[in-house]
């Protein structure tokens, strides 16, 4: 058996028979082993092990299958979930919240593993707080936006698509001598971005953490222009800019047309979902499988109501309380790297 660190807060007593758990939020490469951890894991514990299928929302509708060992087989290597995944604006009421841990009680489950991020943690969070079900989080999102953990399932997959599809517009940039603008995922955080201009050697990025991206103000689009125009003179004449997304996709055309007013001829490609798929990498095997296997042995350990991460190569447990609804602060060497390397 694993040993998990100490969690300091106060342990809930029940003794743990059968767990169940769920996928929620947007899919990431990396959920499935996860998931095949947790039941691998719990059966090895003698526990019985359920998945709900579609997140809250199944749970809500009773989606619960029974796992055994070959329900979880040649699913190590797949992107997406196999217990597929849901958004569910429902769970956000508190009388909702009641008739799941009503409905998880009368199914004979001890314990909850919710798979996700932050909107799926503050939903896990409220349920254990108002009905003291157990639950356990693993952060599984391509955006790398919680904290309490220095990396998130799925976010080296996504960061290793986007870097290569950029290596492919690196080609066709070159081959024309043309100004790229590629908006990669992350909602309000810029992880993704930075780790893809580093890794794809961008001319310049811009993300939520450098300063308002929102409407693109007039100094993103004056420093876009003096780094394209910084490299024109070096005789670099084809560049390619980073943006994160922001709060919805699409932040990228807006700045192509002010770019075109300024004289330049731009194109715009949107990375999207692209970056959601595929087989995930060796990391987040290795990370998912860690993190599933010690969220069930904290439950058996009396742990709730907390996250299991990984800080510094060691595995952590954070109160959920912690991690929701905070902003995960982006390390000032990363920033200050992506900005020198850029120009
Ligand atoms: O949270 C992961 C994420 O992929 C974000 O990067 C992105 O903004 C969002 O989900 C897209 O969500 P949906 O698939 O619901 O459009």
């Amino acid at each position: 058996m694993i040993k998990p660190p100490k969690f300091k807060n106060k342990r809930s007593t029940k003794k743990i028979k059968s767990i169940a758990v769920l996928t929620s939020g947007g899919d990431a490469p990396g959920m499935n082993a996860a998931i095949r951890a947790v039941v691998r894991y719990g059966l090895h514990a003698k526990l019985h092990v359920y998945g709900i299928l579609r997140g809250y929302r199944g749970l809500l509708e009773g989606q619960l299958v029974s796992l055994d060992r070959s329900s979880v087989a040649n699913i190590v290597q797949r992107g997406g979930t196999i217990l597929k995944t849901s958004r569910c604006e429902s769970f956000f009421k508190r009388s909702v919240r009641r008739e799941a841990a009503h409905l998880l009680v009368r199914k004979r489950i001890d314990a909850l593993v919710v798979i996700g991020g932050d909107g799926s943690f503050a939903g896990a969070h409220a349920l254990e707080r108002e009905t003291g079900f157990p639950v356990i989080g693993i952060p599984g999102t391509i955006d790398n936006d919680i904290p309490g953990t220095d990396d998130t399932v799925g976010f080296d997959t996504a960061v290793n698509t986007a870097i290569e599809a950029i290596d492919r517009i690196r080609d066709t940039a070159n081959s024309h001598d043309r100004l790229f603008l590629v908006e990669v995922m992350g909602r309000n955080s810029g992880f993704i971005a930075a780790q893809v201009a580093i890794g794809g050697g961008a001319e310049t990025i811009v993300i939520p953490q450098l300063g308002p991206q929102n409407g693109l103000s007039p100094s993103t689009v004056e420093t876009i222009c003096q780094n394209v125009n910084q490299g024109m003179r070096r005789g670099k004449l084809s560049s390619i800019i980073i943006v994160a997304e922001g709060p919805k996709p699409g932040l990228t055309l807006e700045l192509a047309k002010k770019l075109e007013k300024r004289g330049y001829s731009p194109r715009a490609c949107i990375l999207g979902h692209i970056q959601r798929g595929g087989v995930p990498t060796g990391h987040d095997r290795f990370l998912a499988s860690h993190l599933g296997a010690y969220s069930v042995e904290a439950l058996l350990r009396g742990y709730s109501n907390c996250m299991v991460g990984v800080s510094e190569n060691q595995v952590t447990f954070t109160p959920l309380k912690e991690v929701i609804r905070k902003q995960k602060p982006m390390s000032r060497e990363t920033l200050q790297l992506a900005e020198i390397l850029a120009t």
